[in-house]
């Protein structure tokens, strides 16, 4: 069973999302907790409306990453609820080794582009700014790079000539909702390989 503890920073619609496949019986994991480094992110509000516990932690005095103490509180936390899988859903911090190792082929995330394309911060931005016809989002894999894992799932979408990068955006955020419980769903199936091995849930 997928015990997922979901990862964000802001206004969590893609763990609505993977809320809403739970409930509707087609994503078969459970959600053991949902973390934000943002006390008052919407993502957490969101988890408590459905009874999930939702915790804030203070990753300071790093900026932009999750280590030192910061990542034993977190691998603390994740130990306390059992969680077995990592799911980054808008989370805005590099994660280091101590929490990959620990979850290394059990961490996946979510990033608005076609990866290897625009990687990084901002990458629905930086497609649009480039002037793409054609971009979308990338569920993939999380390793020591940035947004360099495994690609696990794609959806792609059109920018029209109208479109600004609202409503590109708009269109991107649909797809996301529908590529993170899928792409979930078969991992809970045992249908994807991390670099030519199956993931063994503990
Ligand atoms: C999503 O578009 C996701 O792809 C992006 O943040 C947004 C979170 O939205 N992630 C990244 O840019 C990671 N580098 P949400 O909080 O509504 O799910």
């Amino acid at each position: 069973m997928l015990k997922l503890a979901i990862f964000g920073s802001g206004s969590g619609t893609n763990c609505q999302a993977i809320i809403d496949a739970i409930e509707a019986g087609t994503l078969h994991a459970q959600i053991t907790c949902v973390l934000s480094d943002v006390e008052d992110a919407y993502i957490l509000e969101r988890a408590r409306k459905h009874n999930i516990p939702a915790i804030h932690f203070d990753c300071a005095p790093f900026k932009t990453k999750l280590d030192g103490e910061a990542e034993q509180n977190v691998l603390q936390i994740l130990a306390e609820h059992d969680a077995n899988f990592i799911a980054l859903a808008g989370f805005m911090r590099i994660v280091k080794d101590g929490l990959l190792n620990a979850f290394a082929g059990r961490m996946i995330n979510i990033h608005p582009s076609l990866l290897p394309s625009f990687p990084g911060l901002d990458g629905g931005k930086k497609a649009f700014d480039y002037g793409v016809k054609f971009t979308g989002c990338t569920v993939h894999f999380v390793d020591a790079g940035v947004d360099t894992g495994a690609v696990i799932n794609q959806k792609i979408i059109a920018v029209e000539d109208g479109d600004s990068f609202e409503s590109m955006m708009e269109k991107l955020h649909a797809q996301e909702h529908i590529a993170y419980p899928e792409a979930l769903q078969w991992i809970a199936e045992s249908r994807i390989n991390f670099a030519g091995r199956r993931i063994t849930l503990k």
